[in-house]
C-alpha cells in the first residue's frame, strides 16, 4: 500500500482527462472525505456543487478557460454567513475560504487515492463566476476542481511538479 507521503508525491496536476465517467460511489467518497474536513470553530461554511451536467460544464467552460475536460468539476464555495471571524481579536481575517481550501485538499487526495486526479483552478476573476452561477452575495467561490480519470497519452504530470524548492528553504527552526 502506497503510504501518506508516497500518495501525496504522486499528486500532480492533471489537465487531459479520458471520458470515462466518474462512478456515482467514488464521487460520493470524494464528498463524504471533504464534508469531515475540519473548519474553524466547526462552523462548517463549505459548499460544494458538482458540476456534471452537459449545461453545468458549458456554463463553467464560458466563464473561464481554467477548466479542463474532465467529466466533473468541482465548485468549491463558503458561505460568509456562517464562517469563523477573528474579529474578537482584531483580526478581520474570515477563516471561509481556509476552511474551503482544507475541504478542497481533502478531495484532491482522496481522489488520488481511488485512482483519479484533479487539478486545482483559481486563475480567474471569482466574481465571474459567481454572477455566472447567480451566487447569493454571501456565497464565495474558493476554486474550482477539474476531476477524472487521467487521459493515458497525455494526462501526464508537467516539469513543474517536479519542481519543489529544497527543505532549507522551506522549513527552518527559528
Ligand atoms: C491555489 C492554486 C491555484 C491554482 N490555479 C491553477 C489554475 O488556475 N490553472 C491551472 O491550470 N493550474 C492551477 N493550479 C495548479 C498549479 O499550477 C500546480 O499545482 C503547480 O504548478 C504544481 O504542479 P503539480 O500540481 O502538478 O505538482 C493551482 C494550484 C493551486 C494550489
Amino acid at each position: 500500500m502506497e503510504s501518506f507521503y508516497e500518495l501525496a508525491k504522486n499528486r500532480y496536476s492533471c489537465r487531459f482527462y479520458s471520458e470515462k465517467a466518474v462512478e456515482p460511489e467514488v464521487l460520493a467518497q470524494i464528498l463524504e472525505t471533504g464534508r469531515i474536513a475540519p473548519t474553524a470553530t466547526n462552523s462548517q461554511p463549505v459548499r460544494v456543487f458538482v458540476l456534471k451536467s452537459e449545461g453545468s460544464l458549458a456554463k463553467i467552460r464560458e466563464a473561464t478557460r481554467m477548466v479542463y475536460n474532465a467529466p466533473v468539476v468541482l465548485m468549491v464555495c463558503y458561505d460568509i454567513s456562517k464562517s469563523y471571524k477573528a474579529e474578537k481579536y482584531n483580526d478581520p481575517h474570515d477563516c471561509g475560504l481556509d476552511d474551503a481550501c482544507i475541504v478542497a485538499t481533502h478531495m484532491m487526495l482522496q481522489a488520488k487515492d481511488l485512482g483519479l486526479e484533479t487539478v486545482w483552478a483559481r486563475g480567474f476573476n471569482a466574481m465571474d463566476i459567481e454572477k455566472a452561477f447567480e451566487f447569493p452575495p454571501e456565497l464565495k467561490l474558493a476554486c474550482l476542481m477539474d476531476l477524472g480519470y487521467a487521459d493515458p497519452e497525455h494526462g501526464k504530470p508537467t516539469p513543474r511538479h517536479f519542481q519543489r524548492n529544497p527543505v532549507e528553504d522551506f522549513a527552518k527552526e527559528i
